[in-house]
Order: C-alpha cells, then sequence, then structure tokens
C-alpha cells in the first residue's frame, strides 16, 4: 500500500487499483483527498497491473461533499473539476463503493465513476442548497442524465436525500450489496476490468432529459410548487436554472452555465450567511468546561406535567424516538382533551401520507396519561409544561421533589421565568434545568437549554444529548427574564408597537419585516400568540394598545379578531379600530404621527435587538454571537440566509450599527437605545461579534 497524501491510500488487488479514502470525520473533498484522487486515477492508469480503479471510503461515511470550511480559504489546487475530469476520461473503469452518504461533491465524484454499488443504509443527495449553493462539480448536468428531470429538480432544490432503494430503482447505483462493501466493490472492479471498453460515462447519455425537452413546464411548474416554502432565498432558482441548461444545452455549455452561477452563489452573501450557519449550528452543541468525562444521565421514561399544547407538544417528541411518556394533568377532561388532540396530529400526519397507521398506533401507545403526579416517581427527566405562573410552578416543583426518584431530571418548560427561583424550591437545583421548547413544540427545531446557578454538568449534557436524541438543536443558555430568544424579542415588540404609535400602519411594520424574511411580521406574531397572553383582565393598562385591544374581546387569531380582523381561513386584514388605537394613545402622549420610510422602520426593528443581543453576549447569558443566531432562526424564523442577528450586524459593520443605535439614543433620550457596552468596544476597535 502506497500513500498518495496523508488522506488517500493506493493498493493493487486482484488487478483493481483501490483508493481508500481517509479523511475524518465525513471525508470531505479536502486539498489532500482531491489530490490523492488524481494521483490515484493517474497512477492507476499507468499500473500494467491494475485493469479497473475502485474508489472506497474509511470511517463512517463515503464523500459527504467538498469541505465547506475551505471556501472561504479560496482556491487551492487541484482544482476538483480537474479531479473529475481525469476521472471521466479515465479508460480503465472506476467503481463507486458507497456506504453513509454521498452528498454534494461526493455525489458529485461518483457521477464521474462508471459504477456504482452501495449498501442499503447509504444516502444520496445534492445538499448545496442548504448552503445557498448549487452543485458546482457536474451534479446538475450529471444527476438529471442518471434519474431524470423532475427528480433532481426535486432533490436539488430541496436538498433532502434518497435511499439506496431508490437510487437502484432509479439508476444512481448498479448495485445494491450486503455488509462487505469492499468486496462487492472490488468483484465488480475485477468483472468490469476485463470487459472491453468503453464504460458507460454519464455525461454522455441525454436520454433521461428528453421528457423535460418534451415538457417545459416542468420548470415554471416546480418555481411555483416551492415559491412560498423557498421565498427569499437566490439558492433554488439558480439551481433550476442550471438543470434547464443541461436540458437545453449540450454537456460542456452546461457545465460552464453551472459554474458560472456557483461562483456567483459562493461570493454571495446569502451563501455565506448559510455556509456560517452550518458551522454555528454545530458549534452550539460544543460546551465549553464540561469535562469530557462527565457522563450523561439514562432518559428512558419521561414524564411531562400539563397535557395542553405545549406539554402535547413536548410529550410527541419523545414518543416520536420510542421514548415512553406520562402526562399528568389536573382533571380527566383536560386529560382526554390532551390525548385526543396529540392523536389527531398524529392521524393528520398520516393522512398527509408521512406517518404508518401503525406507527401513530406505536406513538400514541408510548404516551399514557394520569391524574396522579406520584406516577412520576419512575421517570429519569420530568418537564413541567403548566402556564407562566411563578406561585403554580413553585408548587409543582415542591411537589416533586417529594416524588422523583433520586438523580431524575427536573426540568420546566418556562418562557421566561427565573429558573433560579423555582430551583430553590427544591432540595435538589443541582438537578433543575429549563428546556424551552417552541411552539408548537413537536414541530420547531429550537430548544432553549437554561442552565441555573446550581444545575449540574451531568443534567446539562444529558439536556444537550437528550436534545439531539429528540431532533432539536439545542443552545445553551443562562437565567435572566426572556433568556436569549424571548428577551431579544421583547425588545423587537417594543419598538414595533413605538413605531405604531408614531404613525407607521401596523400592516407596513409587518411587510417590512416579511420582505426582510421573516414568515411573518411583529402584530401578525402577536395576534398568533394570544394578546391576552400576560393581560390583567380588569387592571388593563390604557396607554397599551394591546391591553385595550384586549378590553375589546379582541385576543388575536383565535378570536378571529386582534391586531387584525380574520375571516374564516386565518387571513388578516387590517382593523380601523387599531390604527384608531394607537393614534388615541399616541395623542394623549403627545406623539405627533407621521410617515415613516422602511429603512426606518427596519433599522428600528432590528437594531434594538442586535443591542440586545450583544448585552446577552456580555452578560454571559449566550457564550456565543453564533448561539443567538441559531436561536433566531430555528426558534424566531429569522432568515438563514442572513445569518442571524449577529451574524447580520456582523455584515452591516458594527461601526454602522453603533452609529444608528446612537443615532435614536440621542433623538429618543430613551435608555433603551442606550448601547450595550460591548457593541461600544467592539466597534470602536473594529472588531465583529465573535
Ligand atoms: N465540510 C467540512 N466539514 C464538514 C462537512 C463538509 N462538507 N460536513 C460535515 N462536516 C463536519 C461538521 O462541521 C462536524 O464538525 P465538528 O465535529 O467539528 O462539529 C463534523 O463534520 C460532523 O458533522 P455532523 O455533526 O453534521 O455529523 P452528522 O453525522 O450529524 O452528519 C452529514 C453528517 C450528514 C455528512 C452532515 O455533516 C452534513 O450534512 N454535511 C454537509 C454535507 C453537504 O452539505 N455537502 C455538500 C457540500 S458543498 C459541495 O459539495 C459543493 C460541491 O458541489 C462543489
Amino acid at each position: 500500500m502506497v500513500a498518495l497524501t496523508s488522506m488517500v491510500d493506493y493498493s493493487v488487488e486482484e488487478g483493481v487499483a483501490v483508493l481508500t479514502l481517509d479523511n475524518p470525520p465525513v471525508n470531505a473533498l479536502s486539498q489532500g483527498v482531491r489530490q490523492g484522487l488524481k494521483d490515484g486515477v493517474v497512477k492507476a492508469l499507468a499500473d500494467d497491473s491494475a485493469q479497473a480503479v475502485l474508489i472506497v471510503c474509511e470511517g463512517r461515511t463515503f464523500i459527504a461533499g467538498a469541505d465547506i470550511s475551505e471556501f472561504s480559504s479560496g482556491p487551492m489546487e487541484p482544482n476538483f473539476h480537474e479531479v473529475l475530469s481525469t476521472m471521466d476520461n479515465s479508460p480503465k473503469p472506476i467503481v463507486a463503493a458507497i456506504h453513509g452518504t454521498a452528498l454534494g461533491g461526493g455525489l458529485e465524484t461518483a457521477l464521474c465513476c462508471n459504477y456504482r454499488v452501495a449498501v442499503a443504509s447509504a444516502k444520496f443527495g445534492l445538499p448545496e442548497v442548504n448552503l445557498g449553493l448549487l452543485p458546482g462539480a457536474g451534479g446538475t448536468q450529471r444527476l438529471p442524465r442518471v434519474i431524470g428531470v423532475e427528480k433532481t429538480l426535486a432533490m436539488v432544490t430541496s436538498g433532502a436525500p434518497i435511499g439506496a432503494a431508490e437510487a437502484l430503482e432509479l439508476g444512481l447505483i448498479d448495485q445494491m450489496v450486503g455488509d462487505d462493501l469492499r468486496a462487492a466493490g472490488l468483484a465488480l472492479a475485477i468483472e468490469k476490468g476485463a470487459e472491453a471498453g468503453p464504460h458507460p460515462r454519464v455525461r454522455d447519455n441525454d436520454e433521461k432529459l428528453q421528457g423535460a425537452k418534451d415538457n417545459p413546464e416542468i420548470f415554471a411548474a416546480t418555481r411555483k410548487m416551492i415559491a412560498r416554502k423557498t421565498r427569499g432565498f437566490l439558492a433554488p432558482e439558480y439551481n433550476i436554472r442550471c438543470i434547464e441548461a443541461a436540458v437545453n444545452q449540450p454537456f460542456d455549455e452546461g457545465l460552464q452555465t453551472e459554474g458560472k452561477l456557483f461562483a456567483e452563489l459562493v461570493t454571495g452573501a446569502q451563501s455565506q450567511a448559510q455556509q456560517y450557519f452550518f458551522f454555528s449550528e454545530r458549534q452550539a452543541s460544543k460546551i465549553p468546561g464540561i469535562d469530557k468525562d462527565v457522563a450523561e444521565l439514562p432518559i428512558t421514561k419521561v414524564g411531562v406535567i400539563g397535557g395542553g399544547l405545549m406539554g402535547g407538544g413536548i410529550s410527541m417528541n419523545f414518543a416520536n424516538v420510542g421514548i415512553p411518556v406520562t402526562i399528568v394533568e389536573t382533571n380527566q377532561a383536560a386529560l382526554d382533551r390532551g390525548l385526543g388532540t396529540i392523536r389527531k396530529n398524529y392521524e393528520n400526519t398520516a393522512r398527509k401520507g408521512r406517518l404508518t397507521e401503525q406507527a401513530v398506533e406505536q406513538r400514541c401507545s408510548l404516551i399514557q396519561g394520569t391524574l396522579d403526579m406520584a406516577d412520576l416517581a419512575d421517570c429519569d427527566l420530568i418537564i413541567e409544561a403548566v402556564f407562566e405562573n411563578m406561585a403554580v410552578k413553585k408548587d409543582i416543583f415542591m411537589r416533586l421533589d417529594g416524588i422523583a426518584k433520586a438523580g431524575a431530571i427536573l426540568a420546566s418548560n418556562t418562557s421566561a421565568l427565573d429558573l433560579n427561583e423555582i430551583a430553590s424550591v427544591t432540595n435538589r437545583p443541582e438537578s433543575v434545568i429549563g428546556l424551552h421548547f417552541f411552539s408548537p413544540a413537536n414541530v420547531m427545531k429550537l430548544l432553549e437549554v437554561v442552565r441555573g446557578d446550581k444545575t449540574s454538568d451531568a443534567v446539562i449534557k444529558t439536556g444537550m444529548a437528550l436534545a439531539k436524541r429528540i431532533r432539536k438543536v439545542a443552545v445553551l443558555v443562562g437565567v435572566c427574564p426572556g433568556f436569549v430568544g424571548n428577551r431579544i424579542l421583547f425588545m423587537r415588540q417594543i419598538e414595533a408597537s413605538n413605531l405604531a404609535l408614531a404613525g407607521a400602519p401596523i400592516e407596513q411594520i409587518d411587510k417590512v419585516l416579511f420582505d426582510f424574511g421573516f414568515p411573518m411580521g411583529a402584530f401578525q406574531m402577536g395576534d398568533l400568540a394570544g394578546l391576552d397572553l400576560g393581560w390583567d383582565k380588569g387592571n388593563s393598562n390604557p396607554t397599551d394598545v394591546k391591553d385595550r385591544l384586549c378590553d375589546l374581546g379582541r385576543y388575536g387569531q383565535k378570536t378571529g379578531a386582534g391586531y387584525y380582523d380574520y375571516d374564516e381561513n386565518r387571513m388578516p386584514t387590517p382593523a380601523a379600530v387599531t390604527a384608531e388605537l394607537f393614534a388615541e394613545v399616541a395623542a394623549t402622549q403627545g406623539i405627533k404621527q407621521k410617515q415613516m420610510s422602511e429603512e426606518e422602520i427596519l433599522d428600528r426593528c432590528l437594531l434594538p435587538m442586535i443591542n440586545e443581543g450583544a448585552k446577552i453576549l456580555d452578560e454571559g447569558i449566550a457564550m456565543r454571537a453564533s448561539d443567538i443566531d441559531v436561536t433566531y432562526v430555528y426558534g424566531y424564523g429569522w432568515p438563514v440566509y442572513r445569518g442571524g442577528p449577529m451574524h447580520y450586524a456582523n455584515t452591516i459593520g458594527l461601526d454602522k450599527v453603533l452609529a444608528k443605535i446612537r443615532h435614536y439614543h440621542e433623538l429618543t433620550g430613551d435608555d433603551f437605545w442606550a448601547p450595550s457596552p460591548l457593541l461600544v468596544s467592539l466597534a470602536e476597535q473594529g472588531k465583529r461579534f465573535k
């Protein structure tokens, strides 16, 4: 065996040159892999003892794509196209033996092999769109030639992979093989090496393009189908254009189109933000300061207190991964309602074809109900999910302390209350943690894991690992009112109200936020959450428009009216009463209403979020700026192509952000606009948030 590079070995076995790639953790196409692949093929071509080439990977996966961390460091030889072209032009047949994930550049490499075999668990995909990119090494030109245009369009616009069985059916792999992948790959390479060439090359076969040539409407249909989901993103459209090029241009011209569009994306702000976000998401799970020897606690049974919307959604997360849950409610009717809602949710998913009837039954059977908290005595984790009231939560934790077994984790789903105060009523504050799920809890990806002053490392580690197990992205935060997510949101909501008082119609404010990329604006969000949240009936604040709307029975979407009026399909229309109330309150406060520019609205909504984020960082409530960004993208719909509030601030430039915040501070004289000391210090040093 010869080491061609530190990442690729060359050996000849039974007349086959075997290139073994080993670049943990995911065999990304780093410089050493590209160099080894190119040198390996060149060597095999000159090697009379080799009649074929086999590419196989060590570790947990086949090549999972280009090395994303290399994108920012500029091009490094050999160019990936050069490697693939060497493979494509090899007269000796090349076989790819695939396990794990052949993604992005990994699948593009496999598509430049003449034959592909894979184990049954292998997955194949072109997920570049999730990085704001398109497959830039021929994937958009080759894949439709193998699996057809329609399927390729679905794969490149969603980024979703397919399994080996489907790949076999579509002709993407030649054989699905047993566990001894290497042996199976070798056998095929020996067989093909003995056959006279030429061996099939993907680029030469246009047959599968004909369907789309005859039916070009397929592109318009795809655009229409994905429009809502991909609003604001550039990459899905660019991917579609490349597939159009595959159909309408000769192969080499199509490659050039692909290259040109890739180059535009890879240097653009959207892809930069999405690449940053890829690493930020993975960074969030890393907790410095916790010894790697600290053991996670086993979680085999979970208790949830409260079977309402939140408790039910939380329970589903566990049942979805096979962990049994016991829900506690205070009366049978509430319990029946809660369990009924869970069943209905699963049945709705089944109706859409995303769950089998059998799975519905299996998951429902994992969720039991009880009226007796004592039934939680054998749970490893108990999550309190009742309404936001400190006295009620303290009472529950006091009782739990007497019921839960030693070592059980006691978690609160509070979204804003003081976790330390809750923990203080127990004799085991080290076992108390916040697990703040976002509504709907069975859908939203974010989990804020709240570390109390006394929460033990083992409990934190378990909370973070558990999130992964139930397929959430966890961000570890400290205790403060609203933690990271809601604390920042409060700032935006306050300023959105100030803008409405100052004369901007709420529909204009919401449109500016929607156009920025949020799924909805501040007032639509308020209506969705319910305006009566935190409203003290009979004790309304006359200068708070939200309270005044509640006085009128306008609680938001659920009552068909809030800031907006809603029709039976929950479509909003502006309500005159809301504008009148804002005008009335403005008049009583001596605020002269005026027209507002979109730029001012956007600035005044986003700058307070950035400023609060800086304060949160300064106080150590969040460990990293990127954790705040992960919170905002997964919990609050911040468009990922803008990276998150802190990344966005970095892209504008902190000096500019600070200048604008100071401008509003001077204008209003309001402490609300006092710039965070961290922001001031970073901006003055010409630095960025980290
Ligand atoms: N480049 C560099 N690092 C990568 C990487 C890549 N393509 N893919 C994964 N990694 C790193 C991760 O950052 C992580 O590092 P860390 O341990 O230091 O945090 C480590 O590998 C493990 O990754 P995950 O935690 O994500 O491991 P999982 O087992 O959960 O998932 C995976 C594995 C499915 C391969 C997932 O990592 C993934 O989806 N990777 C990205 C795949 C991708 O987007 N490929 C296309 C790249 S762009 C491209 O190929 C362009 C081409 O067309 C020219």
